[in-house]
């Protein structure tokens, strides 16, 4: 164990580059670090951000499922955002109780009800014929009913969840249908949930969508509310010179908003969040070793002994992840395409990106891979996912091994028939 240094950038919590460094020469690369102070003040500052004594924040597992940050989490109080099976099945293995745990399955299957629903958590559906299927098999039962907002917000067309070209929710012209269901299947309706996007930088946006879910969340339509979920989307700045979005001052709004609305309802509410990435997303670290620089006409590429399988949000969403030469940090600065070494030439963390100097054998670390880069990963080509490390109260362990080469075949073929 060595201390981890921790330094300050851009008025948040970040590890240094001289204790990520040590882990690279000590734990090897590619390798992923999360700085578990910063994902506990992230958790910790929404219930300052928004004054709201029934506040929950129901943690989206999806972002990072890392088995020490669910605990990290759970012994804070949090709940969690159950998106399959699985999902729960981990949660509970992590020590949270069933009724932390809410249920929004998408295209759920009957085989997926009836083991989520033999888990005892609470179910949270989008769709009509979901809600009979449920109704059917389980009439009487607690339900959430997750609606599509009608608003248009996310950081990119791929996770934006809500408006006219979304898969997700039950619209809001759909209410009496619902109604319908709700009362033919004897349906306690305990809570109701928007999910509008993900990565929302525009916080009016988000207050629009509340707005307009508790628009029909009346007293008339849903007597049982025990909460309201709007879900996750809180922005994080991934360039260094993004603003952060003022959290405080948009928690208070939501805080009023709630207020009025829980006063005009007749009962205190349940105000429940489901955020990932703000919680996880500037924790996280992915460092990997340069491996050759190579000159093609004229571009630089600096080429890495990582790729997209394990971290591809900048090849399936364009998105921008800020990368740091921690070898050279003060280096001259040049131009390069900084590559993964998958077979496509698609495999770029960045393209065209500024950076000091890059010799072979560097480390460089790509930051705000806390949120949907581990959990996104996969086995294309071939190569093992990266082992994850967390820090806390200035200390590093591992949290999750990779494999060798052995292993991950052998872990292959004794699931090949
Ligand atoms: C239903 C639901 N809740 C919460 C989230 C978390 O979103 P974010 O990580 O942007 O906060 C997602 C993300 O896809 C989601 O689908």
């Amino acid at each position: 164990m060595f201390r981890a240094a921790l330094g300050y950038l851009s008025g948040a919590m970040h590890l240094s580059n001289e204790f990520l460094l040590q882990c690279a020469k000590r734990y090897g690369t590619p390798i992923y670090v999360y700085n578990g102070d910063l994902i506990l003040q992230r958790y910790r500052e929404l219930f300052e951000f928004i004054p709201w004594p029934k506040l929950r924040v129901l943690y989206a597992m999806k972002a990072n499922y890392n088995p020490a940050i669910l605990t990290l989490l759970g012994e804070q109080g949090a709940g969690i955002d159950a998106v399959s099976p699985a999902e729960i099945v981990l949660a509970l293995k992590c020590g949270y109780q069933e009724n932390q745990i809410l249920f929004t399955a998408n295209n759920l299957t009957a085989r997926e009800m009836h083991v989520a629903h033999a888990l005892g958590v609470l179910f949270n559906i989008d769709t009509l014929s979901t809600i009979d299927r449920f109704g059917r098999i389980f009439p009487g039962s607690d339900l959430c009913l997750r609606f599509n907002p009608n608003v248009v917000a996310g950081d990119n067309a791929k996770v934006q969840t809500a408006g006219e070209a979304s898969k997700f929710g039950i619209l809001l012209s759909e209410l009496s249908t619902v109604k319908n269901l709700v009362k033919t299947h004897d349906l306690r309706i305990v809570g109701l949930h928007i999910h509008t996007g993900s990565g929302i930088k525009n916080p009016r946006k988000s207050l629009k969508a509340m707005q307009n879910l508790l628009e029909i969340a009346t007293p008339e339509n849903f007597p049982d509310l025990q909460f309201i979920d709007f879900g996750g989307g809180l922005a994080v700045p991934y360039h260094p010179e993004e603003e952060r979005i003022d959290y405080a001052s948009f928690g208070k709004n939501i805080a009023a908003l709630f207020g009025t609305f829980c006063e005009n309802y007749g009962r205190e509410l349940g105000l429940y969040l489901e955020p990932g990435k703000y919680i996880v997303a500037e924790s996280g670290y992915l460092l990997m070793e340069v491996t050759s620089l190579k000159n093609n006409q004229e571009r630089r590429f600096a080429n890495t002994d990582s790729g997209f399988p394990h971290l591809i949000r900048p090849v399936l969403y364009d998105a921008y992840h800020h990368i740091v030469n921690l070898s050279n940090p003060h280096g001259s600065l040049r131009t390069y395409d900084i590559c993964g070494n998958i077979c496509e030439s698609g495999d770029c963390f960045a393209s065209g990106r500024s950076m000091p100097k890059i010799r072979e054998e560097d480390i460089l670390a790509v930051q705000n891979a806390g949120a949907y880069c581990y959990s996104m990963g996969g086995l294309y080509n071939l190569r093992a996912m990266p082992a994850e490390i967390l820090t806390l109260n200035g200390k590093e362990r591992m949290v999750r091994r990779s494999s060798s080469e052995e292993e991950l075949v052998e872990s292959i073929l004794a699931e090949c028939l």
